[in-house]
């Protein structure tokens, strides 16, 4: 259990203690999901440069860019380690294009969301199964929706803590700590790609738009995908 105590506690602490903090209290558990964005490869070189008991998974929808896979690949040559990774159902898929069609997501939000559904949010669930506490590289600044979010909560729907260590930390603390220790990035981010999600619902932003702008961007929407929504 996580008492207001341990909240303050991780509030306090540096990400490394913090995330040491949380793998020895849920001794066994304790899960993390990479999208293999910038914030989640600062996570991930925590947890795997401290050898932390934390599983890395990440969900690979089927539409993913080219580059996530090289990322994905790098990662495991230099940690020597695997990031598990999670598909979607394939009957899901073949009913859904087969019906739908294959880029139906462009043609309305409900499209859109069943797709995320089932490419991503079904699949996290199958991940999260078990698990007592989910990480996550969410940070307030990111959109309106993660303004208010705290550094950790307990999610009713999944039961389980969902932590997020990056929680107040700003983008430029994300670049340091990625300059500082020489951590690998997608190659996407250099091209006006800062929010990276699937390759046909992601566009590179211009100098000066909101770094969510180029997700779902042909969308009024609130621009998430159901992960960290309920
Ligand atoms: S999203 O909801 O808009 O897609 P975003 O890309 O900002 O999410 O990432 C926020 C957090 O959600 C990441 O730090 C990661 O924990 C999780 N996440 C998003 N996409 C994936 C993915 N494909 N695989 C695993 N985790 C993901
Ligand atoms: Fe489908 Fe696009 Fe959602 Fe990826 S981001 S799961 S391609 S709608």
């Amino acid at each position: 259990m996580i008492s207001t105590e341990d909240a303050d506690t991780l509030k306090q602490l540096s990400v490394e203690d913090g995330l040491k903090f949380i793998s020895e209290k849920f001794s066994d558990g304790v899960v993390f999901s990479t999208s293999l964005g910038q914030e989640d490869q600062v996570i991930t070189d925590i947890i795997f440069s401290q050898k932390l008991p934390i599983k890395v998974f990440t969900l690979d929808t089927g539409r993913l860019f080219y580059e996530h896979y090289d990322l994905l690949s790098k990662n495991n040559s230099r940690y020597k380690t695997k990031t598990e990774v999670y598909f979607p159902e394939a009957s899901d898929v073949e009913k859904y294009v087969n019906e739908k069609g294959i880029n139906a997501f462009y043609h309305s939000v409900e499209n859109r969301k069943e797709c995320c559904f089932i490419r991503k949010v079904k699949p996290l669930n199958r991940a999260l199964e078990g698990a007592k506490v989910w990480i996550t590289g969410l940070r307030s600044e990111q959109s309106e929706n993660r303004e208010n979010m705290p550094i950790i909560e307990w999610d009713e729907d999944r039961k389980l803590y969902k932590y997020n260590p990056l929680i107040s930390w700003s983008y430029q603390d994300v670049l340091d700590y990625l300059d500082q220790h020489k951590v690998q990035e997608l190659s996407l981010h250099k091209k006006g790609f800062i929010s990276v999600g699937c390759q046909p619902c992601t566009r590179a932003i211009e100098e000066g738009e909101n770094p969510r702008a180029g997700r779902w961007w042909w969308e009024s929407s609130h621009k998430e995908c159901g992960l960290h929504t309920h």
